[in-house]
């Protein structure tokens, strides 16, 4: 009781100081100077929503929360032709960067400072024009790009890890462990250096089969029983259920995009491609276009969303409208792709061979045969940092290979039978998996 009230205290002064602050509409221009803010939003010029913005700064410099919630403030803005808007000086560079965070927050690409009825306002904009907007392609581009930037892969078995219950989707966390899904109630989470499983996450929920990460760190899993989603935050150590979210979809794949939505293939109902919210899990979009099970989805460094699937197509999306920027008809099921550092696709057809497209001329440029049955349909295609690939497939073989020349740089059958998934781990390692075995490679 006593607990409560004084709760209830705190949050009646809080709210109270909240409303005391708005007097000045430009509390910020106050805040962020005095707590020694300005230079720390550099490091989080890419951040998008208002969560991940905040959290983005504080993170960095902790004293900025007030600075950051008064970016964020919506009674801080001026109504101009029922409109709200953030005002701001084209000619203080500080502003500029408040603006561009001020629509960064409400997943605008940019913003700038320029003028209405003679107010100087922030318009958001979602097409390149800035120059901060070039810092951000760039640092985006990192996140966004599906090759991991320096990947060695130098052959050298550093674990082989026996698994009991069968093949089970596994997955990198940030810290360098990576978790594995079990085909009941928990997921474990592994130790990738050691070879242990340090914990395991234990829900009410059955069957995970996906997952992603958020730009917070936070892990989505997606159980396909329940057809739900659960947001774990790893770093409590009780309590790490942060929000459900229940769905219509049978999942099968996921990747989380810039933005922090969720793009999700399923293995039923349609084989829509559906756009989720990550907070409140609404739909967003729908991308129509496959017939069958979708195995992957990529995002390209221009942000667009590619994916592949048992329907033999590889299709390009434009993820602002949702529509086909192509579709891209190939022999066979795909079950991987991956995009090469000359912004070429690589596709992986269920007969091992492969396929290399153009994706500026949208043309075929290559067509050869890598394995004698198909590279596997969990991500099992990996560019290496020297633009090798690096390849896993239902012939029981790990690959690396020049996707030009076609050279087989190296092959090993450690795994004595299929080979189901790879992962590079966030130290470098790569995971790949059979039924019966883990390896951990260096
Ligand atoms: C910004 O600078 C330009 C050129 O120096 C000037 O014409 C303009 O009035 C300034 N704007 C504001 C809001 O001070
Ligand atoms: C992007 O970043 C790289 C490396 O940090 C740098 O060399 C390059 O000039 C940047 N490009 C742009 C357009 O800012
Ligand atoms: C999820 O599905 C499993 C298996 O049907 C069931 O036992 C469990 O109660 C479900 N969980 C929730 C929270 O409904």
């Amino acid at each position: 009781m006593l607990k409560t009230s004084l709760v209830l205290f705190i949050v009646l002064f809080a709210s109270q100081s909240q409303s005391a602050k708005i007097i000045n509409p430009k509390f910020w221009l106050t805040t962020c100077p005095l707590s020694g803010c300005t230079l720390t939003f550099n490091a989080c010029l890419g951040c998008y929503g208002e969560r991940n913005c905040k959290s983005c700064i504080t993170s960095i410099k902790p004293e900025c929360a007030t600075c950051a919630d008064d970016i964020f403030a919506e009674d801080g803005l001026e109504t101009i032709n029922e409109n709200k808007y953030l005002l701001c000086d084209a000619n203080d560079s500080f502003q500029v960067t408040v603006c561009h965070f001020h629509c960064r927050g409400r997943y605008y690409q940019t913003g700038k400072c320029t003028r209405l009825l003679n107010f100087p306002i922030c318009e958001c904009l979602s097409t390149t024009t800035s120059t901060i907007q070039t810092i951000i392609s760039n640092s985006t581009s990192n996140i966004l790009t599906t090759e991991y930037p320096g990947l060695n892969f130098d052959g050298n078995l550093n674990m082989n890890i026996p698994i009991l219950n069968g093949y089970q989707r596994v997955f990198a966390l940030p810290n360098g462990d990576f978790i594995r899904a079990t085909p009941k109630f928990s997921i474990e989470v592994w130790d990738a250096q050691n070879g242990f499983i340090r914990q395991s996450l234990v829900s009410n929920y059955y069957k995970p089969i996906v997952f992603g990460l958020l730009s917070n760190g936070d892990l989505v899993a997606g159980y396909s029983f329940n057809r739900t989603l659960v947001v774990w935050d790893l770093a409590q150590n009780n309590e790490k259920i942060k929000r459900i979210i229940q769905t219509d979809e049978f999942f099968w794949c996921l990747t989380v995009m810039a933005n922090d939505d969720l793009a999700i293939g399923q293995q039923s109902n349609n084989y829509d491609i559906v756009i989720r919210d990550s907070m409140g899990g609404q739909v967003k979009k729908r991308l129509v276009g496959h017939t069958k099970i979708v195995y992957q989805m990529l995002i390209l460094p221009n942000g667009n969303l590619v994916s592949c699937s048992l329907d033999k197509k590889v299709i390009v999306w434009d993820i602002g409208s949702g529509a086909i920027v192509r579709s891209l008809e190939n022999f066979s099921p795909v079950y991987s792709i991956a995009v090469l550092s000359d912004g070429n696709l690589v596709s992986s057809l269920n007969d091992g061979s492969v396929n290399i497209w153009n994706l500026k001329t949208w043309r075929l440029e290559k067509n050869f045969k890598m394995h004698s049955s198909g590279i596997c349909w969990n991500s099992c295609l990996l560019v290496l940092a020297n633009g090798d690939l690096l390849s896993g497939s239902y012939d029981g073989t790990v690959k690396v290979w020049d996707p030009y020349s076609q050279a087989i740089k190296f092959s090993s059958d450690s795994h004595k039978s299929t080979v189901y998934q790879l992962v590079v781990t966030s130290l470098g390692n790569i995971v790949s998996s059979s039924a019966t075995n883990l390896l951990i490679w260096g």
